[in-house]
């Protein structure tokens, strides 16, 4: 009887000392301890042995001894599973997320999808082309002979290896292949960068980015031309905002202008982005030279057309008063960081 409860005081020890690290180790405890042919059972029938007056003094025992030993197991069971999975049981799920760092737009990109989304309202479709043209497209096509001083308007990369290949100067070179291939009616504009030779400082870079218009038609008038940009600037910049048209020169448009708007810093008292002169000149326009229908076949008598052609970097600057063009290709996170335009 004394050796019988000894006994259990030692089965105890052991159990609590038992330690498993797979499940084939939990498997033999149980069977073990709590098999049928395990120890608590073993223990169990020992109460047959023992006298009448001590049997239920025993059972307490032994009963004890039988919930001890299913507790450890659990305990065993649970401290495995924990171990096994210990790299997810040690998440804490209710943390937040790493977050996740979203782009923004590029701010010439928003002010183009702008200008582009303006004129698509007013049935105007875009037109892409190579950034690498012949000298045809960019130049000759356009009224511009070898030899025309307005070449020197433009000052141009040719590339050393074929220098009838040019870096285009303007896309309205995209104008001329699509003139090429398409009769009136054509309403298109082209939105694309462009190249010049010029030092890069604050006010001016070696490439920039336009966005060109032309529309040929029967009886398209400058008045068409005027509405069309005029209709543009409000959507752009708002219904208070005011144009202005002065002469120009462009070899490929006849008459030519140029189009300012009152100024979207001052509003037209005088600023140092206007220079003090209240306006601001947004870009060139024109009715397309006769000469250019001819070069593409297209008879002056029967069609007219306009073309427009603006640099994005200044609409962009209007927009956001971003007063260094070096700003737009330095790839400076802080600076790209702020622009949150939704197209
Ligand atoms: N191509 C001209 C430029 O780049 C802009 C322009 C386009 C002017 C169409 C008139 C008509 O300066």
């Amino acid at each position: 009887m004394e050796d019988l409860l000894q006994k259990i005081e030692g089965y105890k020890n052991s159990i609590s000392a038992y330690g498993v690290h797979t499940t084939e180790a939990l498997e033999d405890f149980r069977i073990k301890y709590l098999g049928t042919k395990g120890i608590v059972k073993a223990a169990m029938g020992e109460m047959k042995n023992v006298p009448n007056e001590k049997k239920k003094e025993f059972g307490k025992v032994l009963n004890a001894f039988k919930i001890f030993a299913e507790e450890r197991y659990e305990e065993l069971k649970g401290s495995l599973a924990s171990g096994e999975n210990k790299t997810t049981s040690s998440i804490d799920w209710s943390l937040p997320g790493d977050p996740i760092p979203v782009g923004t737009r590029h701010p010439l990109s928003i002010v183009r999808n702008q200008i582009v989304s303006i004129y698509k309202r007013l049935g105007f479709a875009v037109a892409e082309g190579p950034e690498i043209e012949d000298d045809w497209h960019n130049f000759t096509a356009l009224n511009l002979s070898e030899n025309h001083p307005a070449r020197d308007m433009q000052d141009t990369f040719y590339l050393n290896q074929n220098p009838d290949y040019l870096l285009r100067t303007h896309t309205s070179s995209v104008q001329a292949r699509v003139m090429e291939k398409q009769k009136p009616p054509i309403r298109i504009i082209c939105p694309g960068r462009v190249y010049r030779n010029e030092t890069i400082s604050a006010r001016a870079h070696c490439f920039f980015h336009q966005v060109e218009g032309l529309y040929v038609d029967n009886n398209v008038s400058f008045a068409d031309l005027k509405q069309t940009l005029y209709f543009f600037v409000q959507e752009m910049f708002g219904k208070e905002v005011k144009v202005r048209f002065r002469p120009s020169y462009f070899p490929f448009t006849e008459p030519s202008a140029e189009m300012d708007i009152s100024c979207t810093v001052c509003g037209g008292k005088g600023c140092s982005l206007c220079k003090h002169t209240g306006w601001v000149e947004i870009l060139g326009c024109g009715m397309v030279h006769p000469k250019m229908l001819e070069n593409f076949k297209i008879d002056p008598d029967e069609f007219t057309g306009f073309a427009f052609g603006m640099g994005i970097e200044r609409i962009c600057q209007l927009k956001y008063r971003i007063n260094d063009l070096r700003l737009y290709s330095q790839n400076d996170i802080r600076f790209l960081r702020q622009f949150t335009g939704s197209v």
